[in-house]
């Protein structure tokens, strides 16, 4: 198969969807790779370790898209990526469909068919592409938060672990799955007083047994959220319902609740966010001052450590990467199930139902919508 890797264009996105080990496994198993030239610079990955691998370059997307049958990414395509996509071809990255209605209809519009990252499932319904970057993501919201806490930055002016005689600063974590278990991990590191809240009994008794006493689980609950906010000085959104838009846990009446130059992360901004004042920001500009209190809602943050961010992601992904180069759609989802859950569009149909759902459009079975696309990749 040809599988082509486009330079990622989203405004601060360094990170690329393939390493040079990535190459030289799909060059063995005999695929031809098409890599725009300079797309792995941002990750310090020069063009000569791909070609040194089996890659061959061309200078422009256009060329990716138009060779490829298999396109990998990393973000969600842009419009001017969409415009590329073609009926029979298949996108691999990360989509978050569920609160872009807009780049759902045009990616049914294109008829290729787009599997997303974040909506894989393992054997035990976790999220093994969506894990990498939110391990990343939970360890910079807590450094994040701290640096917004600083004065000068526009935050309250509060030190994260405090001093001898000075408290500690409070950080609550709403969500504790593998984003909130990183960012309570980092805040317990920086001494600060941490209390992790979460709707599944489960997961807060394993959070429970993790931090060992050094971090409070405290049950979820609207109340339980309003009697938290006061004392709050950094709070970190986390919530994900698996494929659907995040669900508000704090709304802007609550804010008033809150001290204020107090610091909000919404890390779940790329499900449409769960502070109902969010709003998605970049790296450029990563934060502003509603209601009193800076948010920070930045949607790709571990585009940031780009060095970081694409070995890890890369380590995930490269095995689903060539299940699909050696397979095709079809052949990979009957050896593994949970890849059925990352099919969200094919042939202009929504095939996730809690995208579909979110997004107002039908939802159409994997299968039947394979059935029903005559032109698709094997
Ligand atoms: N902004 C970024 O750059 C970035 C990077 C990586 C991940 N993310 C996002 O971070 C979010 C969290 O990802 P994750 O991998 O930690 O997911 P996860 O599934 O591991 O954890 C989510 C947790 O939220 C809990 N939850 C659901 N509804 C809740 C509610 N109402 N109140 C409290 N807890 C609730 C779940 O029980 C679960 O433990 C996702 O939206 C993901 O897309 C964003």
């Amino acid at each position: 198969m040809k599988v082509g890797i486009p330079t990622e264009i989203k405004r601060d996105e360094y990170r690329v969807a393939v390493t040079p080990a990535g190459v030289r496994e799909l060059a063995v198993h005999g695929h031809e790779i098409v890599i725009q030239a300079g797309a792995g610079e941002g990750s310090a990955i020069p063009d000569s370790e791909y070609t040194a691998q089996g890659a061959r370059t061309v200078r422009d997307a256009a060329s990716v898209f138009g060779e490829a049958e298999l396109v990998l990414k990393v973000k969600e395509p842009q419009p001017e990526e969409v415009e590329h996509l073609r009926s029979g071809q298949t996108l691999f990255t990360y989509l978050h469909l569920a609160p872009a209605p807009e780049l759902t209809a045009a990616l049914c519009d294109s008829g290729a068919t787009c599997v997303a990252y974040e909506t894989v499932e393992d054997a035990r319904g976790r999220l093994p592409l969506l894990a990498p970057m939110s391990e990343v993501a939970g360890k910079i919201a807590t450094q994040a938060g701290a640096f917004m806490l600083e004065r000068p930055l526009g935050g309250r002016g509060v030190l994260l672990g405090g001093v001898p005689g000075v408290a500690a600063a409070n950080v609550l974590v709403i969500g504790g799955g593998v984003v909130g278990f990183n960012a309570a991990s980092i805040a317990i590191g920086m001494e600060a007083d941490v209390f992790v809240l979460d709707r599944s009994i489960d997961r807060l008794r394993e959070l429970d047994v993790a931090f060992a006493g050094r971090a409070s689980t405290v049950y979820s609950s609207t109340l339980a959220i309003e009697q938290m906010l006061p004392a709050a000085d950094l709070v970190i959104g986390a919530v994900l319902v698996h494929g659907a838009r995040a669900p508000y846990v704090i709304r802007r009446e609550q804010l008033t609740l809150m001290k204020e130059r107090a610091v909000l992360v919404d890390v779940s901004i790329d499900q449409g966010g769960c502070f109902e004042t969010s709003r998605p920001t970049t790296h450029s500009d990563p934060t502003y001052v509603e209601e009193g209190i800076t948010h920070y809602c930045v949607t790709n943050m571990p585009g940031a450590v780009p060095i970081t961010s694409t070995f890890a992601l890369t380590n995930a992904t490269l095995p689903y990467v060539l299940e699909l180069a050696d397979r095709g759609v079809r052949g990979a989802l009957a050896r593994d199930p949970g890849l059925r859950s990352g099919v969200n569009v094919v042939a202009g149909a929504v095939t996730h139902p809690a995208v579909a759902e979110a997004v107002g459009r039908p939802f159409t079975p994997v299968e039947e919508a394979l059935d029903a696309s005559s032109e698709h990749v094997r």
